[in-house]
Order: structure tokens, then sequence, then C-alpha cells
């Protein structure tokens, strides 16, 4: 399993203290979600903050733009050395375009669909995707109950993906856990972010290698 925790879920105090203990435990990248409080009923951090993440992750930066028009901040993301950048399907009218301009600058291209958002939207952009991310909570907040009903949906995207030739794997996002994450792994998904089943572990290190065997 891919691991990708999700730093919004640590101590914004010490943020140097959660990136060091991913950068040393066996997380595979660091999930980074950018809420702008128009897309989503939430604001969390922007551009100054993922510099700085940046600047000391020594693993990938996976960023996750809960964010209307995500097209317009192509060059800004990359510049801050993401190496995925991940975008909703729901807030972005020329998908085909955006999911070009990504790649264009050199990151990965990675479309997030909502609870509500049916897979079949993606049918006719999934073979230049490197990864679909599935909402497993309504965006906007760490901590929520993951949704059941996506566990048939990341079976239906995985045959989706594989009768289109596709080489996207599968992300689940929200409310992922020791209990959540092998259904997950076992319907076709690849990668988890998991927010407060790491950050709020006593031990995250050993959260994280929880969620790597699933
Ligand atoms: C929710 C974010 C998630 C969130 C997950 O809008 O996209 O990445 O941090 O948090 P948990 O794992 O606590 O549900
Ligand atoms: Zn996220």
């Amino acid at each position: 399993m891919i691991v990708s925790p999700s730093l919004l879920s640590a101590d914004f105090s010490n943020l140097q203290g959660a990136v060091e203990m991913i950068n040393s435990s066996s997380a595979d990248w660091l999930h980074i979600d950018v809420m702008d409080g128009v897309f989503v009923p939430n604001i969390s951090f922007g551009f100054p903050v993922m510099d700085a993440v940046g600047k000391i992750l020594k693993k990938p930066m996976d960023v996750h733009l809960m964010i209307v028009e995500p097209q317009k901040w192509v060059t800004r993301v990359r510049d801050t050395g993401a190496a995925i950048m991940n975008i909703h399907q729901e807030a972005c009218v020329h998908l085909d375009r955006a999911i070009h301009a990504i790649h264009d600058a050199g990151m990965k291209a990675a479309v997030t669909l909502n609870p509500s958002t049916p897979v079949c939207m993606l049918e006719d952009v999934i073979q230049g995707l490197d990864m679909v991310l599935l909402m497993s909570v309504n965006p906007g907040f760490g901590g929520q109950k993951f949704i059941d009903g996506t566990v048939d949906k990341v079976r239906r995207l995985r045959k989706m993906i594989e009768s289109n030739g596709s080489k996207a794997i599968i992300q689940v996002d929200g409310g992922i856990n020791a209990a959540t994450a092998p259904l997950v792994a076992e319907a076709g998904a690849s990668s988890v972010v998991a927010g407060n089943y790491v950050f709020g572990a006593p031990d995250p290190m050993a959260a994280i290698e929880t969620l790597k065997r699933c």
C-alpha cells in the first residue's frame, strides 16, 4: 500500500517535527490538503506553507487541491516541489486541458471525485491519468467517518481503469484506519491517505507501518 499521511491532522505549531517524522518513517508520500473556503467549507493553508514544507520534505509531495479553478495554479504548485497535482473533477470545467497542463509542468496528474460524483465522469480522461482519488468523506475536514459505499465505488473504478487500459492507480481519502484500509485494498485501491489515524496515534510511525501492510 502506498501510504500518504495527511499534514492536515499534524500539530501546526510544529510542522517541522511532523515533516521530520514523515522523512524518517515508511510513509511513501506526504498528502497536502489545500482548501479555499469556496469549494469546501473550510480554509487550511496555501503556498507559503507548501514552499516551507517542500524545502525540508525528503518524500514526494501529493497535493490535493480542494479549490475552485485549480488549473490557474499549475506552475505555482510545481514550484513548491510537488510531485503529484490532484484536482477535483467538480472544480474544473476543462479537465482534459488541465491534465495536459499538469503533465507539461512535469508533475503526475491526479483527479479526485467527491462521494456524490460517479466514476463515469472520468471515462474520457482516464487514459491520461496517473491516479484517481476517491473521497470516502465529504471533503473539508479531517476526522470524519468513512462512507461505506466507497468500497464498491473502488471496484467500479478498477473495472473502468482496466477496460480502458489505463495505468492510473486508485487512492482513497477520508476515514482511513486499520479497519477501512484493508477493505479498499481488497477492492483495488493501491494508495490511502490518512490524517487522524496517523497524526492522532500515540505512535504515528507504527500507524504508518500498519497501513503499509494493508
Ligand atoms: C479531507 C481531506 C483529507 C483529510 C483526511 O477533506 O482531503 O485528506 O485530511 O483526514 P482523516 O484521515 O482524518 O479522515
Ligand atoms: Zn485530502
